[in-house]
């Protein structure tokens, strides 16, 4: 029996009958064809409208519609229901599980000396310094000549240096202090900057050296600056890196490019009677300071006569040590994610 004898109620069971039982896709689209489609069943049941009694015209097209309606219905549901079984196929195939949770998203964390150096910052910048950047890969004449270390001065020995050319005209800097010397020149007096970033030195190393470590260096240039000044500067680091008031002192030391130049200790934050970290000296040797020298003033265009200034280069990696209770500097770039995620 072809659709066109059955009556519009077994046209209707036989089409929804068919469609549930689509094997596939492609069966049911040819379905979809046959009943839906150009010369379909549909098109037959309304082009044979006209043929009939003016009075039963209208029954028979909304009858026509409810069935396109009915089957479009069940095409659709089928159609779902086929893509659903593809994806338990595919499952029971290959042991994929779309309903499995997700495995959980891994949080990293910021570096210990990131965290440090942008808390450094944050204190810096609210005591109203600039902060700094310069290159890793600097000149021979800022990394030292400009700072007062001549090529033949032995300063140079404490400093192993990475050179970047047969000339050695390039370095990798050894200290912070050449951006010292950009400074000078960008910056109109008065002014206060600190300039965060690694620095390298060929050294063999142990628990205390490595070949890439990071300092902060700090530069203040202005009217009269006295090493009042720079004690006061430092007393506010320390109270704001350590949350408490802390006693300072400044012994005697040699750096070319600041007269005098000074190793300030630190009263040892963690102990009162001598702990590991102090050496049981309750006191830690935290930074190397001075006032700058005239020489070094003048050779970044700043007229020593009508100002002065102090810098300081602050141990970033050692500060780091310090706060974590780290016990070795290698540990730091070390990339170890056991190392890390403690942070
Ligand atoms: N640049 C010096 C060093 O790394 C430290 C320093 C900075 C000393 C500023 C005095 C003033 O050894």
């Amino acid at each position: 029996m072809t659709s066109n004898e059955l009556n519009p109620e077994e046209l209707k069971a036989q089409g929804l009958q068919r469609a549930a039982s689509a094997a596939n896709e492609s069966e049911l689209k040819a379905l979809e064809r046959e009943y839906l489609g150009k010369g379909g069943v549909i098109q037959g049941l309304l082009s044979a409208i006209p043929t009939l009694e003016p009075s039963e015209r209208g029954a028979a097209g909304k009858q026509a519609n409810m069935l396109k309606g009915a089957l479009s219905v069940a095409f659709e549901a089928r159609s779902a229901e086929l893509a659903l079984e593809a994806v338990e196929g595919e499952r029971l195939a290959t042991g994929f599980d779309a309903t499995m949770p997700a495995p959980g998203v891994e949080r990293g964390s910021l570096h210990p000396i990131t965290q440090v150096t942008r808390e450094l910052e944050d204190l810096f910048h609210s005591m109203g310094y600039t902060i700094l950047d310069g290159p890793e890969v600097e000149t021979d004449h800022n990394n030292f000549e400009a700072l007062n270390i001549p090529a033949d001065h032995p300063a140079r020995d404490s400093q192993d240096t990475f050179y970047c050319n047969k000339e050695g005209s390039l370095v990798l800097r050894t200290h912070t202090s050449p951006v010292q010397v950009r400074a000078m020149k960008h910056l109109k007096p008065p002014f206060r900057a600190v300039a965060p970033g690694k620095v390298f030195r060929q050294e063999s190393t142990d628990a205390s050296h490595e070949h890439t470590f990071h300092q902060m260096e700090g530069l203040v240039v202005g009217k009269d600056i006295s090493v009042g000044h720079l004690i006061g500067a430092m007393k506010t680091l320390l109270a704001g890196i350590f949350g408490k008031e802390i006693e300072v002192r400044l012994r005697p030391g040699y750096f070319p490019f600041v007269e005098p130049g000074f190793e300030l200790d630190a009263r040892c934050p963690f102990c009162t009677e001598g702990c590991s970290v102090c050496k049981r000296t309750t006191w830690i040797e935290l930074l190397p300071c001075g006032l700058v020298h005239p020489s070094v003033l003048r050779a970044g265009g700043i007229d020593p006569e009508e100002w002065s200034g102090f810098a300081f280069g602050l141990g970033l990696s050692r500060l780091v040590m310090l706060r974590f209770g780290i016990d070795d500097v290698r540990h730091l770039l070390s990339g170890d994610l056991r190392f890390l995620e403690q942070f």
